[in-house]
């Protein structure tokens, strides 16, 4: 039995390049009977930048309800809000204290941060230490993510890996599990699509306000009647990796032809997301709309995260001399 956990933070809405990197591999790993998943929101990782309680709650709640439109079996797994189980704020002190300072000041992800907000706080700076402490705190065996936090899951071993060699077989050793066909699903601008680059698509939203986001993805400027590249153009990348093979055949024969505009390709990217997430935009809004539902599930989730929680961080207090 392998232990299966990832997380997506409450930052903003969840968009399609955490569903395609993240949540759908999870959710097939998930499906196989051999496996044991945790999967949950990371709400407390979004504070570094939300500071609104009202909105950082209904982003949570839009990140839980996508992970259950999309199937997932919160009976046979555990299913959490981060900052439900605060055994992961103890844990996350014990863990700063084995953290290089180095290791936190090359970290992609902070100096990317750092860069571009006008709010640099500790917490950013922090961040990997909490994530280490994510998956440590469950013993986790795989940890499904987009190839962005390839260097947190290094930074979890070599945490886990300088705690073990002090004080014994305390943390099991992660691995992260990275598709490399969906590796890094490219925003409207081109750029790796992220909620803070603003760049996202959410296909949870209405048709009208859909149908305006993908409007927006960025093209060149070949006129109508000449032939299009599909290898460089923002539309067929993302429509590649929601068609089926007959579908992408016929849309790259209209890139080559000429006399298709980008428009035209653009409606149909619309018309697949709409078709073949149906169901899933039907099952999220039925649980936007009825927050109890959601509830209900996490509160069952939370008890089972917490029990797992509490037995690992009596382990670290014990080696620790803090029992
Ligand atoms: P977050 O919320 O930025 O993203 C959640 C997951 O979605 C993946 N992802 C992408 N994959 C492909 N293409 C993209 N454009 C794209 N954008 C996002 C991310 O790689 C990620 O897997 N730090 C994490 C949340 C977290 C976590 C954890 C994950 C906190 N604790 C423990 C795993 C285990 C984050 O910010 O993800």
């Amino acid at each position: 039995m392998a232990r299966i956990l990832t997380g997506i933070q409450s930052s903003g809405k969840p968009h399609l390049g955490n569903i395609l990197g993240a949540m759908k591999p999870a959710i097939d790993l998930s499906n196989d009977d051999k496996n044991d998943s945790f999967f949950f929101i990371a709400d407390l990782h979004s504070l570094t930048t939300i500071k609104d309680p009202k909105v950082r709650i209904e982003n949570t709640n839009a990140v839980a309800a996508a992970w259950l439109a999309f199937g997932f079996d919160t009976a046979k797994n555990t299913f959490y809000r981060q900052s439900r189980v605060p055994e992961v704020c103890e844990l996350n002190w014990y863990l700063n204290c084995f953290a290089p300072y180095p290791m936190l000041a090359n970290a992609h992800s902070f100096k990317d941060k750092s860069d571009r907000l006008a709010d640099v706080n500790a917490g950013l700076f922090v961040y990997p230490v909490l994530m280490a402490c994510d998956i440590l705190l469950y013993d986790a065996n795989i940890v499904p993510v987009g190839k962005d936090q390839r260097q947190h899951l290094e930074m979890t071993r070599d945490i886990a890996n300088s705690f073990n060699h002090q004080y014994g077989d305390v943390f099991v050793l992660p691995d992260a599990q990275i598709n490399e066909e969906v590796m890094t699903i490219p925003g409207i601008d081109g750029q790796k699509m992220s909620k803070s680059y603003g760049n996202t698509i959410d296909i949870f939203q209405t048709d009208k306000a859909l149908r305006k986001n993908i409007m927006k993805i960025v093209s060149d400027s070949t006129p109508l009647e000449d032939p299009k590249d599909p290898a460089n153009d923002i539309t067929f990348s993302l429509f590649e990796l929601l068609a089926d093979d007959d579908q992408i055949a016929e849309m790259k024969s209209n890139y080559l032809g000429g006399n298709y505009g980008y428009g035209h390709a653009k409606q149909a990217l619309y018309e697949l997301i709409i078709s073949k997430y149906s169901k899933e935009r039907e099952t999220y809004n039925h649980y936007i709309e009825n927050p109890a539902l959601l509830e209900e599930q996490l509160l069952i989730g939370e008890e089972k995260a917490r029990k797992v929680a509490r037995e690992v961080l009596d382990r670290v207090k014990s080696v620790l001399g803090f029992a």
